[in-house]
């Protein structure tokens, strides 16, 4: 999967896509991350990229004319599946919709910053807009990376198990069940003794009514989903 981040801050995003199981994804070469500064196509020699807004108002606004050279110079050199606007009026991230981004082969994705992007890129250049959060971030990379570190993760063959991210919280609607490692006793607390039985049907079932239990406990929007 290749993944093209148009950024003002190609900076903030050095670091996330360098370490643990995003990195293995990139080594194996089964997920591309690309970094491309938007001022890149700033037509200035001052390299702006955003202006204030018609009608007035706090704030400065992404202008198209960047955006759009930046998107088609993209578009020119391959097909993208989404053009994808992080946005905090966006769909709601959750895994489903990061399993469906995990299956898709090109994407490009968007931040906005200040007070966002020219209605104009929306309507005419981005095909979903994606949301972490109902609350308002500085701009869109955190957001990005968030997204990028779900999806990755998803790809096929990135896991070494690829049945661990089967078990993942939400990948059923229910939450992880609770897990353990050595010691088995630490200040007189145990692990329950069904993990150490050796039993995996026991285990197997154990964890799934810990997984029910804990999501009715929890998290019981997710039973009604
Ligand atoms: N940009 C600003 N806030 C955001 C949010 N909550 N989700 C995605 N992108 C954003």
């Amino acid at each position: 999967m290749r993944i093209d981040i148009i950024t003002v801050l190609p900076e903030l995003l050095q670091s996330p896509f360098n370490h643990s199981i995003l990195k293995r994804a990139r080594e194996k070469g089964l997920l591309e991350v690309n970094l491309i500064n938007l001022r890149d196509y700033a037509s200035d020699k001052h390299k702006t990229v955003d202006d204030y807004q018609y009608g007035g108002g706090a704030g400065m606004v992404m202008m198209i004319e960047p955006i759009a050279k930046c998107i088609e110079d993209l578009k020119s050199q391959r097909d993208y599946d989404e053009v994808i606007y992080m946005s905090p009026d966006g769909e709601l991230l959750d895994q489903k919709v990061a399993n469906k981004i995990s299956l898709l082969q090109n994407i490009i994705i968007l931040c906005g910053h200040y007070k966002g992007v020219d209605e104009r890129v929306r309507e005419h250049f981005v095909t979903k807009e994606i949301s972490i959060g109902n609350y308002v971030l500085s701009g869109g990379e955190l957001a990005a990376a968030i997204l990028v570190d779900a999806v990755g993760r998803l790809i096929p063959g990135v896991l070494n198990d690829e049945s661990s991210a089967l078990f993942d919280s939400f990948q059923d609607n229910l939450i992880a069940p609770p897990v353990y490692t050595r010691p088995e006793e630490f200040r007189g607390w145990k692990v329950p003794d069904i993990l150490l039985s050796g039993d995996t049907k026991k285990i197997d079932a154990w964890r799934h009514e810990q997984s029910l239990q804990r999501t009715k406990e929890r998290r019981p929007d997710l039973l009604s989903e």
